[in-house]
């Protein structure tokens, strides 16, 4: 350590740390003789921490509280109008290889990137506060808990965590108990401040690196606050480092929602649903039936681990605490779930618009719009602005045990058998409302072509179409081809007879006048039903080239204003589409080169055939 002005913050560090972990405190040590914050604070995850840091930031202007009697011990924020989204151009998967990073991620020679993150790095934290964060993604007493320690710079982050995962001393002991190997996830803004320097609301830095090491297993993320660039067990942890132990260790680390679905004869059925960013997942994970009889309850609207049982069952777990949701599109009339989980409060809001009476408001919340409201960059707005109060990407954080219709099953480290995968996107032609795959493989290669319009959820163009295999493309922490040969392989450790049938959906076609070919909301319950139907053997479908699909009395319409011909005009499987579609799968598979799977472009081969004959 050359700085000696430094030491006395490195030795209060080590003395007053809450754990004799040898890894983590050289850790910890090493960071912050990197960073040079000017202290160092382990985070225990209580309340009063929980207070202390919220009126922190609340005096910093990071945040504001909320109207106690609108959204109790809730708060709001914006972020800076550069850092609004996560961003994949500055995503990299630092392989040893490169050809284990593939060509869906950024790839750079890990010793290399060190040396520039190690530049970033460097005094990154001074002026600041280093907070050390331990936590688990899944369940504290899972037969594997997979650990994770965060090192940021953030108190939003800290803040955030808490909400979004299980963190603080309870982990941190069970870390030492079990002397468990965690995941180091490094995490700074990028701001230092000189001495007497004023901080902003939302220090970042223009410059970002969200940055993984996969045989490492570990995380830096330089220069953004925002979600999941900064919250690093979500989607960085939980997705691209898990989706590597899960390749290593035989299970699979999916962006999938998970639900519980009861029949009117009291069968429960769990389904778990892939689809890209701001494509309605957490809306299908909220959904109330609008069918008879039929019981819906939610474990997880983003993130599913999923591992083969004792008795060959794909079992589910959300290693999730909580729920980062796209705010607008989210309201009292398409998901009153999580709009009744919000409003218990104990929430955080990034970039929605606040209310003159100290609430919060995006579009989509309610059907009326507020005459006045502070717009995301704290501008005044009113409904003639001609422009949305609410960033389009803005968020709301708030803990999963206040949804109501958690199912019970969600505090189960077992987790579920699934019955039902589901790979779905927003695409305006071509795939139809759902379709069944012949078996396994063939829901694989459904998966695998997945393709949607781009959303807001990520920095870049809205509205292009882009594959995006099982809505994993941002978050693959491996080579695309080796990804989808582990999902066909996976299998083999199940029991072939319990395997969950995949499905294709697409909730977002349009009509040739333009409109939805399918109501969607409450009503893809129905679309559930046919394919918990089609499981059971009760259910008609017509075979096409591409799968089973339902014929238009085997939905379930009572009470839905759609005549069996919209049913057809939905379902349909147009050839004309379908040879563009082709295409489209055929360029796509050829950016794999060498790597796709063998079973697949059999897939393709016999697909082109079947409309061919
Ligand atoms: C995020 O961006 O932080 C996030 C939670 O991911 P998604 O874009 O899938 O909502
Ligand atoms: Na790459
Ligand atoms: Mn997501």
């Amino acid at each position: 350590m050359g700085d000696n002005a430094r030491q006395p913050v490195l030795d209060e560090t080590l003395k007053n740390a809450p754990t004799t972990h040898a890894k983590l405190l050289a850790w910890v040590a090493e960071v912050s003789e990197l960073t040079q914050p000017d202290s160092v604070y382990w985070v225990d995850g209580s309340e009063a921490e929980y207070k202390q840091l919220t009126d922190e930031l609340v005096e910093a202007g990071t945040l504001k509280r909320l109207n106690p009697e609108l959204f109790p011990n809730s708060f709001a924020g914006s972020s800076d109008p550069k850092d609004v989204a996560r961003v994949e151009e500055r995503t990299f998967i630092c392989s040893e290889n490169e050809r284990d990073s593939g060509f869906t991620n950024n790839w750079m020679d890990p010793a290399k990137m060190k040396g520039i993150l190690r530049e970033r790095f460097a005094g990154s934290m001074r002026g600041r506060t280093m907070y050390v964060i331990p936590f688990v993604m899944g369940h504290l007493d899972a037969e594997d808990p997979k650990f994770g320690v965060e090192i940021t710079d953030s108190a939003y982050v800290v803040a955030s965590m808490r909400i979004m995962a299980r963190i603080g001393s309870d982990v941190l002991r069970k870390i030492e108990e079990l002397d468990a190997f965690f995941v180091p996830a490094l995490h700074s803004v990028g701001a230092p401040l000189e001495p007497g320097q004023q901080d902003v609301a939302w220090p970042c830095n223009e410059e970002k690196w969200i940055v993984h090491f996969p045989e490492e297993r570990s995380i830096w993320s330089y220069g953004s606050g925002y979600g999941g660039n900064a919250l690093l067990g979500k989607k960085c942890y939980s997705l691209r480092i898990a989706s590597v132990m899960a390749r290593d260790e035989g299970w699979l680390a999916e962006h999938m929602l998970i639900l519980k679905l009861t029949s009117p004869e009291n069968k429960a059925y769990h389904i778990a649903a892939a689809f890209p960013s701001a494509c309605g997942k957490t809306n299908l994970a909220l959904l109330d039936p609008t069918i008879e009889g039929w019981k819906a309850e939610t474990l997880g609207d983003d993130i599913n681990w999923m591992r083969f049982g004792k008795d060959g069952e794909l079992r589910a777990v959300n290693p999730e605490f909580g729920l980062f949701g796209v705010a607008p599109g989210t309201g009292w009339s398409t998901n009153p779930n999580a709009m009744r989980a919000i409003a218990k409060g104990n929430s955080i809001f990034t970039n929605v618009a606040l209310t003159d009476d100290g609430g919060v408001w995006w579009e989509g919340m309610t059907d009326e719009v507020p005459e006045h409201l502070t717009d995301w960059q704290g501008n005044d707005w009113t409904p003639e602005a001609g422009r949305p109060a609410a960033h389009p990407n803005s968020r709301f954080c708030t803990p999963i045990d206040q949804v109501d219709m958690l199912a019970p099953e969600y505090h189960d480290p077992q987790g579920v058998a699934i019955d039902a995968i589901l790979f779905g996107g927003r695409r305006k032609t071509t795939i139809p409302l759902v379709t069944e795959a012949r078996d396994w493989t063939n829901g694989i290669f459904m998966g695998s072509t997945l393709s949607s319009e781009t959303t807001a959820a990520a920095a870049g163009a809205v509205g292009v179409v882009r594959r995006d295999p099982m809505a994993m493309l941002p978050f693959m922490g491996y080579d695309a081809g080796d990804y989808l040969r582990h999902w066909i392989t996976v299998s083999g450790k199940g029991n072939q007879d319990r395997l969950p049938k995949i499905f294709l959906v697409n909730w977002f076609r349009r009509t040739a006048d333009g409109g939805f070919a399918w109501p969607g909301f409450g009503d893809n319950s129905r679309v559930l039903k046919w394919a918990i139907e089609r499981i059971e053997g009760k259910a008609d479908a017509t075979e096409t080239p591409i799968g089973f699909v339902p014929t238009p009395d085997s939905l379930d319409l009572t009470g839905l204003d759609m005549t069996p011909e919209q049913v057809e005009e939905a379902v349909k499987v147009d050839p004309a589409e379908w040879a563009e579609e082709l295409k489209g799968i055929e360029e796509w598979y050829a950016r794999f080169g060498e790597s796709l799977p063998e079973q697949l472009s059999a897939q393709l081969k016999v697909l082109q055939e079947r409309f061919a004959a």
